[in-house]
């Protein structure tokens, strides 16, 4: 519930804001739109008009020692990965994975997604039971985009655990922990070795096919195949995770909403669109100030790091009618959930399918799920928002 005076203060590594942070968004972009915080020393955009052009002038807005929200991360965690890089090396190394992401190529996916679903729906459907997150979230995406990238099965539970330590930060934990460079190190000793071990394969024709052939013909350094691999396991698998115990949570708030997509199913594209406007898995993206720039006469100056809080601008009346009213046939596609301009989400077609085939199969199985609000729990990250446990009950099948 929002309440009447929410302090204008931004604080994204606070447990308490991530339960709701929408008032506080709500405040920030009446009051205080470039809202600068002293103790974390970064800039906040809130409004969706100053989202998406620093989203699209990459030279003023760089990604270049950002993207996380820890100062000084990137030089923690020393394995090159092109979202921290700008053009024209990001342009080129992104630019080797392009064709295998498009919403034509993830297609042939989606039979395995789907199989992969009715697979760890049908272990829960005799018992009534379902955990959204522990059952099928964390599986599944991980899953996927292991297949692309030659995991075997009997390492996605280690593989996922190295990205939860990474990403897991403790109430107001402002820095990154141990356990967080270890889970980064651990991926990044796994990431050697499977490496090694596959390059005395021919390579394959997927993503990680892609990076072997470059690093035989000199495009990409062993480091760098490395830093993909483990941006492949983070990004490709928390954020999807998250989005799917986000929309079955939305779901069950809204049940006139689940019943218009149970009774017709193609809706249920837009109901992902939608909860990715109204509830995104990634909250704020982080980029560094390239040149002098004054926004609504706030000055930012060159090296500044200013967040850019996607889910605030997605919420943003002055761009969306009835911003906080949750609509699956709203039909807005230009929220900012997988950011936009020459970063953007080089996954969103993969996310999309996968959520959409997912809640085609748990629509059919569970119609009439009641999830446990006492039993939700959160992940707690200033980026990626969402939930590690949404049990629900539905009539046993
Ligand atoms: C609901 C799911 C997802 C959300 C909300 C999401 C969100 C985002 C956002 C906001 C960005 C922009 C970062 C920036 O501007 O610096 C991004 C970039 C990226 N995403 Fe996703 N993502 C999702 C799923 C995926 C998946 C499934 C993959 C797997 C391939 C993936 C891979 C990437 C990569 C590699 C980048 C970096 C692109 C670049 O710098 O050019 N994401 N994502």
């Amino acid at each position: 519930m929002p309440s009447a005076t929410p302090p204008l203060q931004l604080d994204p590594y606070d447990h308490r804001f991530h339960w709701d942070p929408y008032p506080t968004y709500a405040a920030l972009r009446e009051h205080d739109p470039v809202h600068y915080n002293a103790a974390l020393d970064l800039w906040f955009l809130t409004k969706w008009d100053d989202v998406y052009q620093a989203f699209r002038d990459f030279r003023t807005f760089i990604n270049t020692g950002a993207t996380s929200l820890e100062k000084g991360s990137t030089e923690k965690l020393p394995y090159p990965m092109f979202i921290f890089s700008d053009p024209p090396e990001h342009t080129r190394v992104r630019n080797l994975f392009m064709p295998l992401m498009t919403p034509a190529a993830v297609q042939t996916m989606e039979a395995y997604i789907r199989a992969q679903a009715r697979r760890l729906l049908q272990r829960h459907a005799p018992g009534g039971r379902f955990d959204f997150v522990a059952d099928l979230g964390c599986y599944l995406p991980m899953d996927v985009i292991s297949t692309l990238t030659a995991v075997p099965v009997e390492d996605q539970d280690r593989v996922r655990g190295w990205a939860d330590d990474l990403i897991a930060r403790e109430d107001k934990q402002h820095d990154l922990s141990e356990r967080n460079v270890q889970g980064f190190i651990s991926m990044a000793t796994y990431f050697e070795g499977h490496r090694a071990k596959h390059r005395a394969l021919p390579p394959g024709q997927d993503l990680l096919g892609v990076m072997l052939r470059a690093e035989q013909d000199g495009r990409l350094t062993q480091a760098q195949v490395v830093g993909t691999l483990i941006l492949l396991a983070i990004a490709g698998n928390e954020t999807t995770t998250k989005l799917i115990g986000n929309m079955a949570y939305r779901l069950w708030q809204h049940p006139e909403q689940r019943r218009l997509l149970v009774e017709n199913p193609a809706l249920i594209a837009g109901a992902v669109e939608e909860t990715l406007r109204f509830d995104g898995s990634s909250q704020i993206i982080v980029r560094r100030v390239g040149r002098d720039v004054t926004l609504r006469g706030k000055p930012l100056r060159q090296g500044d790091r200013v967040g850019l809080c996607i889910i605030s601008a997605n919420r943003d009346a002055d761009k969306y009618p009835n911003p906080d009213v949750y609509d699956v046939r709203r039909g807005a596609r230009d929220h900012l959930a997988f950011g936009l301009g020459i970063h953007a989400c080089l996954g969103s077609a993969l996310a999309r399918l996968e959520a959409r085939v997912v809640f085609e199969e748990i629509l059919k199985v569970m119609p009439d799920y009641e999830i446990d609000e006492s039993g939700l729990q959160r992940a707690h990250n200033p980026n990626v928002r969402g939930f590690t446990h949404v049990p629900a009950r539905f009539a046993p099948r």
